[in-house]
């Protein structure tokens, strides 16, 4: 029996995007265009198998070697320090994870500032090394509501387009870092299956350079 690569694929447009390009590799599965809820697509002669997992979630499918690669934003990366490899940045997803605050907000470094998010840790990472007193309160979702509300002063977030910001009343304080999806492997993976993960970077590569 020829060994599967299994990839996960975060659920969305970045992913459909993704499965483009690695159709594009030489890594066809057709099945996937079925429209159903199906999660699991397999392309057996081929030796593929993709399956759709929440964006957050694909580096905790590689880390544990449950996909041999995935895609997972930078934002993830640097949040929850996965042990995998990063191969590629592919250029598509980009954004960036800002810090954001209501228009009139002034800084008084006097203060513990108060920073609603869910990226703790990239919060905590900037905010160290800028040697800034802070409060961290975790949100889920909806971060934009915490200023507003008096939750806290500033946000730490992803911006793209800066549509749910405007329609919030706030603007970009300071940019943190730029933001991209990332081809990334499991380790062991990447040396049993040198072969066929060497071949999807070698042919996403040549596409993001074709771009540039
Ligand atoms: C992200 C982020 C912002 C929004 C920014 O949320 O948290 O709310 O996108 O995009 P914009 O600058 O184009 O308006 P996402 O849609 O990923 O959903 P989430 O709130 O569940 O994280």
């Amino acid at each position: 029996m020829k060994t599967m690569l299994n990839i996960a694929l975060p659920k969305g447009r970045l992913g459909e995007k993704v499965y483009g390009m690695f159709e594009k590799a030489g890594f066809p599965c057709p099945s996937i265009h079925e429209n159903n809820r199906k999660l699991i697509f397999e392309n057996e002669a081929l030796g593929v198998r993709y399956f759709w997992v929440k964006p957050s979630d694909v580096a905790i499918y590689v880390e544990r070697g449950a996909a041999d690669i995935g895609v997972a934003g930078k934002d993830i990366l640097l949040e929850y320090a996965p042990d995998v490899y990063e191969l590629l940045d592919l250029d598509i997803g980009k954004c960036r994870m800002a810090v954001a605050a209501p228009k009139d907000f002034r800084d008084d470094p006097q203060k513990t500032l108060k920073v609603a998010t869910k990226f703790s840790n990239i919060a905590l990472d900037y905010y160290n090394s800028k040697g800034r007193e802070i409060d961290i309160i975790h949100l889920n979702g909806s971060i934009e509501i915490a200023p507003i509300l008096g939750l806290s002063d500033v946000i730490v977030d992803i911006v793209e387009t800066g549509t749910t910001l405007k329609e919030n009343n706030l603007e970009v304080f300071e940019t943190i870092v730029p933001i991209s999806a990332r081809l990334i492997a499991n380790k062991s993976s990447f040396m049993f299956k040198a072969e066929q993960i060497e071949k999807i970077v070698r042919e996403t590569a040549k596409m993001t350079e074709e771009k540039k």
